[in-house]
């Protein structure tokens, strides 16, 4: 986790501190539907320091994008707790005209599909012009130059030429290359990319990536990037907070979350990229589906799919503490803080602890079933 509290120029760090550009304490968001209440985000904390990427990590309905748009102020129709400070500001108290004032401007937000982000009848060299001058009073001469330079910038060969396409004449990797240059086009100070690369191939997955990560160093800017797959940020991401059911369950660096995973659900996920941490352990597969968030599963959410799952897990939620992996790494769960690893040594070790710390009821639980078949499968 970033450092909150570093010393302004010259001022010892007593009150007058600077904090993370991005700060959110124990964020709640529901929706009220026909069918019950959905809890989609449970009491999450994170921040981001400027100049960091941060990966953000979970499966699908884990509660990633509704975190981002909540951020945004683009959640109509949820109920919102919490707090989220961006650049001093609380942006969830925000009047709809502040905050419109800096989503484009200060934090760009990126979406998974660049269709439905661009609109098919115009330009899109116009359309980033259009970003530009919602925010900033220039010529439209001045605003084209601008667009073509961003163009060049991401990668698009003739950008003088490109910048007069309409977006059905792109292919999938250059549309999210000109949704990259549209978020630039005002240099924020934090930049959300939800799942851009999730509809392309992994040539330009990569691709994108890293103009993401040179972006980023170039701007200094704030780089939140959100992902269902550990690997795509296994070389961008300086931080990775793991999210389960609407919660934060691990935090770390990103070398700690692959090499001294201490969640089982981390674990889990690391099992679908075995060569990311080119360590040869017992296969943890994470069985099942994730759960309903208008019927949340009591204590650990994450219990009946877990193959560690104890008594206490069925009752008593787990908050993020310190465990064992280095320095800031939190994790939310009730087994040791020294179990940390991804070897068949440490899945024993987690294994043997579980058994020991369970009665007749957790016995019965699927999630621990299903990994005892599972256990005999190596990878
Ligand atoms: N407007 C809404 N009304 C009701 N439920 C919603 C609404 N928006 C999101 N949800 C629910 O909130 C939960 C979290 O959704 P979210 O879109 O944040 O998941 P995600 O982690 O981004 O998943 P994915 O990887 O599929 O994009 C899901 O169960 C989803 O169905
Ligand atoms: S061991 Fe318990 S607390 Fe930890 S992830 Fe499994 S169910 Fe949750
Ligand atoms: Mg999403």
């Amino acid at each position: 986790m970033g450092d909150a509290r570093r010393p302004v120029a010259g001022i010892p760090c007593s009150n007058l501190c600077t904090m993370s550009l991005l700060t959110v304490e124990d964020l709640g968001v529901t929706f009220p539907t026909a069918d019950g209440v959905v809890q989609a985000v449970r009491g999450l904390s994170f921040d981001v320091d400027s100049g960091q990427t941060l990966g953000v990590v979970g499966e699908s309905g884990s509660g990633k994008s509704v975190t981002a748009l909540t951020l945004l102020g683009l959640n109509p129709g949820a109920d919102i707790t919490g707090a989220a400070t961006f650049d001093g500001k609380d942006l969830l108290s925000m009047e709809p005209d502040a905050l419109r004032k800096i989503r484009g401007a200060d934090i760009a937000m990126i979406f998974q599909d660049p269709l439905s982000s661009l609109h098919p009848h115009f330009r899109v060299g116009w359309q980033i012009a259009e970003a530009i001058h919602a925010h900033v009073k220039i010529s439209r001469e001045a605003a084209m130059k601008q667009v073509v330079e961003l163009l060049r910038l991401v990668n698009i060969p003739q950008p003088d030429r490109r910048v007069n396409a309409y977006p059905h004449e792109l292919s999938g990797g250059m549309r999210q290359r000109v949704m990259i240059a549209m978020a630039l086009a005002l240099k924020p100070k934090l930049l959300i990319a939800d799942e851009p690369t999730t509809a392309l191939d992994a040539t330009v997955q990569a691709q994108l990536m890293e103009l993401l990560e040179s972006m980023q160093r170039e701007m200094g800017m704030a780089l939140i990037v959100i992902t269902h797959d550990l690997g795509v940020i296994a070389t961008i991401a300086d931080q990775v907070l793991v999210m389960y059911a609407g919660r934060g369950v691990e935090r770390s660096d990103t070398r700690t979350i692959f090499y001294q995973p201490h969640h089982p659900y981390t674990r889990g996920l690391l099992g679908s990229v075995p060569e990311a941490t080119g360590v040869q352990g017992r296969l943890v597969p994470i069985v099942g589906q994730p759960p309903s968030l208008i019927r949340v599963p009591s204590g650990c959410a994450f219990h009946p799919r877990c193959p560690f799952a104890m008594e206490i897990c069925l009752e008593r939620q787990p908050e993020l503490t310190p465990v064992a992996g280095g320095p800031g790494h939190t994790s939310a769960c009730w087994l040791p803080p020294d179990m940390v690893g991804v070897g068949v040594a440490m899945d024993t070790a987690r294994q043997r602890y579980a058994a020991s710390h369970r009665n007749e009821r957790a016995e019965l639980l699927p999630g621990v079933i299903d990994a005892r078949e599972a256990a005999a499968v190596r990878v």
